[in-house]
């Protein structure tokens, strides 16, 4: 489907959960109240809406949370998306604590790709970040996940005088293994708000300082906005998600489907269309048309760019863990 602005709307991230194991202070904070399990979208509510969304030229799912892991049966829902006629691809973020669990059953439900989120790999800011002691959990499972030759990109956001020193042992693990190493300003969203976002702007110019031996890489890496580099030696690309210094909404092929069932054109704004209203009205006559036109009019709903640098026109109001990330 193309929107107004003639972009391809082709991407669908699908949020299964507000629910997490970690309790990342830039995403869930610790005052976070968790919305009520009646409020989410069943699995086969999902389904409906996927199915609809596939009529409309979608093609790819992105799985996301919360933590999506931490829902039971959701490498089944992995399965039965990727047995939907028309869909490409269904991939998953993760925060990886339950990567090495899941490794088996996410194979054989055949996603195409995982994305781990990962910050820092010092113990203890990892706990700083996070919460939880559970750095050591999460790179084991990343190691396995790279041996299974699926294909791994970590995300990693950088905090000024919290992790940013990292940004060369964290690029380096591109260089040693094959995975996309993505670095994601803080949006400032929900908590994201209250924290301060490393310019990505300034980063790439250390990286290409560090890594004389660099060239863009222009190749499609998948369906995001991040810009890549690669350098020399490395197996994987480093790539950078600018959302505030480098507005990537040009090239946005998404939607959003939120745990609540609002369908949500663009990350900054709070306007959504609620399709659990349609999901569970009783009177289920014309329900896949009133599907189809939602969607559809969510699409016509995106605008032309976010606003994330003029901070007093974000109208979104929920946190990263309730829209998905
Ligand atoms: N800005 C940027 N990224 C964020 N994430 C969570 N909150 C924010 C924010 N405010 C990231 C997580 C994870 C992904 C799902 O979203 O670090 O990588
Ligand atoms: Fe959980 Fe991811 Fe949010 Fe951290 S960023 S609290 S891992 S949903």
């Amino acid at each position: 489907m193309l929107d107004r602005f003639s972009r391809k709307i082709e991407y669908m991230r699908i949020s299964v959960t507000d629910r997490c194991n970690l309790r990342c202070r830039y995403c869930m904070g610790d005052g976070i109240r968790l919305l009520p399990m009646a409020d989410i979208l069943t699995y086969e509510e999902i389904i409906d809406v996927a199915k609809a969304a596939l009529s409309l030229g979608i093609t790819k799912f992105r799985i996301t949370g919360g933590e999506p892991l931490v829902r039971k049966g959701c490498t089944d829902l992995i399965s039965n998306l990727k047995n939907l006629p028309g869909t490409e691809q269904v991939l998953i973020t993760t925060n990886g604590v339950l990567l090495e669990d899941s490794l088996k059953s996410l194979m054989d439900a055949g996603t195409d790709g995982i994305n781990v989120s990962l910050d820092t790999l010092d113990r203890e800011r990892f706990r700083y970040i996070t919460g939880f002691d559970a750095l050591e959990k999460v790179t084991r499972g990343i190691k396995k996940a790279v041996d299974t030759g699926i294909p791994i990109k970590v995300n990693s956001v950088l905090q000024p005088g919290v992790n940013d020193d990292e940004w060369k042992d964290l690029a380096e693990i591109a260089r040693d293994l094959p995975i996309d190493v993505r670095f994601i300003e803080m949006m400032p969203i929900g908590e994201g708000a209250r924290y301060e976002s490393v310019s990505n702007d300034e980063l790439r110019e250390k990286i290409v300082t560090a890594y004389p031996g660099y060239e863009a890489d222009n190749r499609v890496h998948g369906n995001g906005p991040a810009k890549y580099i690669k350098i020399k030696g490395f197996k994987g690309s480093i790539g950078l998600i600018s959302a505030i210094h480098n507005r990537f909404c040009s090239s946005c092929n998404r939607i959003r489907l939120t745990s609540t069932g609002k369908l949500k054109p663009c990350l900054c704004y709070g306007e959504t269309l609620d399709v659990r209203e349609i999901l569970r009205d009783p009177r289920s006559e014309n329900r896949e048309q009133k599907l189809l036109r939602a969607i559809k009019e969510s699409v016509m709903m995106k605008p032309e760019m976010h606003c994330f640098e003029e901070k007093s026109n974000i109208t979104e109001i929920s946190g990263m863990s309730a829209i998905g990330g």
